[in-house]
């Protein structure tokens, strides 16, 4: 996605070797224009598709997820983010490691809000590691809800989230793929 590529060159800022900060459009300051596009471009992408719902993690998942479920007509479940050990008994939950923050999550989402059968796309602002696309996943397989594909704003071509997810077939568009930064500069696939 051409504007996307365009916004990162223009004001992402590259951390050390792997990271990209986006904290002007994406992560703390939301260009809703920009996440409109966004959203524009996962509906059609999945338009093939029958979803009936959107999953994501709070916080960075929900601009980009909430903008594609009004393109879908569908509504959106973000998991919600508990660092305490005890949960309450009526939610799916996963345990997601997240490398940039060295912190275990405990993600979760309320029974009420997935269940068996349903056909969700899953959306989030990065894909590093995987960790938190293969806690939704865990989520979905144990509410015995159907995964039709994952959107991703910003792919880090360099890190293993891609690999893994390739391995299980599932269906991965990601928005714009990055394959290196150096001397602080992006490249894209
Ligand atoms: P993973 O989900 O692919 O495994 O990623 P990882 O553990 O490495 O990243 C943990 C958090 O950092 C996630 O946000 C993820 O979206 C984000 N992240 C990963 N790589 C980058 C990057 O290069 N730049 C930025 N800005 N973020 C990155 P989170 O902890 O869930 O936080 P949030 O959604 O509340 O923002
Ligand atoms: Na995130
Ligand atoms: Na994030």
């Amino acid at each position: 996605m051409k504007l996307l590529e365009d916004r990162i060159r223009q004001d992402g800022r590259v951390l050390g070797t792997e990271v990209l900060k986006v904290d002007t459009f994406l992560n703390h300051q939301i260009d809703p224009e920009l996440m409109a596009e966004i959203g524009a471009e996962f509906g059609r992408l999945f338009a093939d598709k029958k979803i009936d719902k959107i999953l994501t993690v709070e916080s960075s998942g929900i601009a980009p997820a909430v903008f594609t479920g009004w393109v879908l007509h569908v509504p959106v479940v973000f998991a919600r983010k508990n660092k305490s050990l005890t949960l309450p008994d009526d939610v799916w939950s996963a345990n997601v490691y997240s490398f940039t923050k060295q912190a275990t999550n405990h993600i979760m989402i309320d029974r009420r809000f997935l269940k068996a059968d349903e056909n969700v796309l899953l959306i989030d602002d990065f894909l590093a590691n995987g960790q938190a696309i293969e806690g939704l996943l865990s989520i979905a397989q144990q509410a015995e809800a159907k995964v039709v594909g994952v959107g991703i704003v910003i792919e880090k071509t360099f890190q293993k989230g891609r690999k893994i997810l390739d391995e299980r077939g599932i269906k991965v568009e990601s928005l714009a793929r990055i394959k290196s930064f150096d001397d602080g500069n992006v490249f894209f696939l």
